[in-house]
């Protein structure tokens, strides 16, 4: 399958990586068409280029410093009419940090409001890059994604994408669940600021079941 990862960051190193080793054409789009090729030289991937391009995929991840995600989202609403969108971003920037403890949308439910024919699921945001590029097994078992979306197909494209990095996809609910996994990675980061290293996650355990 074609994956477009756009940014060129350390999610998109990790995941490109993967997905690469996983047989994929993972096609990185930038701002600088030339840092992307170099990025995609250096993990094997299949190219490099532009946002717009890399937009032009079976399915593709919004991998974008936070501050930019809607605007360049946006731009690309008509390309990503229909595609699946993996957004895996946070609001990070004290602003939109903010955010998650008022009542406003979720980072996930404003990327779908920007791309209204995007098949957004919400995905790999509460992962740190590092989990994934170690090994992807933890003393507690494989590193588990959580997932939320309400495109019941898209969620499952996602989750087989998801195991081909040997880690678990976790179905946790409707995009609006996004708040929760938004929040979660907001303290994920309080924990990092606190002294954890960044290996640092959670898992959905349920007593009395292995
Ligand atoms: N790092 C993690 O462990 C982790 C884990 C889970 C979720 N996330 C989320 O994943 C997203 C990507 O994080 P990241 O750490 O991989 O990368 P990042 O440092 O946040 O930047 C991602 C990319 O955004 C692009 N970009 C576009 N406009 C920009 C601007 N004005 N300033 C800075 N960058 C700009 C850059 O790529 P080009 O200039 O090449 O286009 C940059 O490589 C973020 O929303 C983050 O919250 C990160």
């Amino acid at each position: 399958m074609r994956i477009g990862i756009l940014g060129t960051g350390s999610m998109t190193a990790a995941l490109g990586a993967g997905w690469t080793r996983a047989g994929h054409d993972v096609v990185i789009g930038s701002r600088d068409p030339d840092r992307a090729r170099r990025l995609s030289e250096r993990l094997g991937a299949a190219g490099g280029t532009d946002y717009e391009e890399a937009a032009r995929s079976d399915v593709v991840v919004i991998a974008l410093h936070d501050t930019e995600v809607f605007p360049i989202v946006a731009s690309l609403a008509d390309a990503l009419d229909g595609v699946v969108v993996i957004d895996l971003n946070n609001p990070i920037d004290p602003p939109a940090y903010e955010s998650r403890y008022a009542g406003t949308a979720s980072l996930g439910e404003r990327v779908a409001a920007a791309a209204p024919g995007a098949r957004v699921v919400k995905a790999f945001n509460t992962v740190y890059a590092e989990r994934l590029t170690e090994s992807s097994h933890e003393p507690s078992g494989p590193v588990q994604v959580f997932l939320a979306s309400d495109d019941r197909i898209a969620k499952e494209v996602v989750a087989g994408l998801v195991r081909q990095l040997d880690a678990e996809p976790v179905d946790v609910g409707p995009l609006r669940v996004s708040r929760h996994l938004e929040a979660l990675a907001g303290f994920e980061v309080d924990l990092v600021e606190r002294g954890f290293a960044r290996v640092v996650g959670f898992r959905i355990v349920v007593q009395g079941e292995e």
